[in-house]
């Protein structure tokens, strides 16, 4: 699940997709590469919480400890690259391709949330990690197999939003399967207009207009279970 930006909705409608996956009686799993701006416990600084994780077990019911879906939990809310330097714990690729192949032998519907947007540095060429610079969500992408779901705002931007995302991952080999509109309001002529331009400029359908405050995605479960694996949508 990747999405136009940061706070666009990846995380709450990740909730709402492993939620109706464990509806359906499948085994859904989530987890995350990468997590920056941790929180903490008041009065217990060294206590951190990796909230997307929490917020989707809470969502959807699923019964780990949040903090162990995520590889690397940084507590600077910056991105993935700067807060991995700040913090002094690079983040290496080994890692992530062990800790998914875990996941994904335990779930067979894995949902993976990316970090921001599609342009997302996990290590810049500063220094070298493990023999290697530049370390891109894309690259982690492409290195795990996947193909990607991308979540947007409905409103006002997202025609921009949606098709320089799209363009981004294609350009880096990247099947971006469906949109997600998230905090879709039905009788915003905006947002019905948005989903039909996105579709006719990126050839990707939107299957699933998600509304404010909703507490199911609103789609079949089949139906998003037929999204997981490649090249099945
Ligand atoms: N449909 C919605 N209804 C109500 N609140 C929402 C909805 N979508 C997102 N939010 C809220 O907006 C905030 C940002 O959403 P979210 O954390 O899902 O974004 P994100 O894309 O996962 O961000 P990040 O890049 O930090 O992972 C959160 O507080 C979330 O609860
Ligand atoms: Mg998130």
């Amino acid at each position: 699940v990747t999405g136009t930006g940061t706070d666009v909705g990846k995380t709450y409608v990740s909730g709402l997709m492993v939620k109706k996956l464990r509806e359906r009686g499948l085994g859904a799993g989530y987890y995350k590469p990468a997590l920056s701006g941790a929180e903490t416990l008041p009065g217990e600084p060294d206590k951190i919480i990796a909230g997307d994780a929490w917020r989707v077990a809470a969502a959807s019911g699923l019964d780990r400890d949040p903090n162990s879906l995520v590889s690397y939990i940084y507590k600077i809310p910056a991105s993935p690259h700067l807060a991995s330097r700040l913090e002094g714990r690079p983040i290496e690729m080994e890692r992530l391709l062990a800790d998914f192949a875990a996941f994904r032998e335990r779930f067979e519907f894995l949902t993976v949330e990316g970090s921001g947007g599609i342009v997302c540095p996990f290590h810049m060429d500063e220094e070298e990690v493990n023999g290697r610079g530049r370390l891109m969500l894309t690259d982690v992408i492409s290195a795990f197999g996947l193909d990607v779901l991308i979540v947007a705002d409905s409103g006002l931007g997202a025609i921009n939003a949606v098709t320089l995302t799209a363009e981004y991952a294609r350009a880096k080999g990247i099947t971006a399967k469906g949109i997600i509109f998230n905090r879709y309001e039905e009788s915003n002529f905006i947002h019905s207009d948005n989903v039909r331009a996105v579709e006719a400029l990126t050839g990707i359908p939107v299957i699933a207009r998600v509304p404010g405050g909703a507490s199911d995605l609103g789609v079949d479960g089949d139906y998003l279970a037929g999204f997981y694996g490649r090249g099945n949508a």
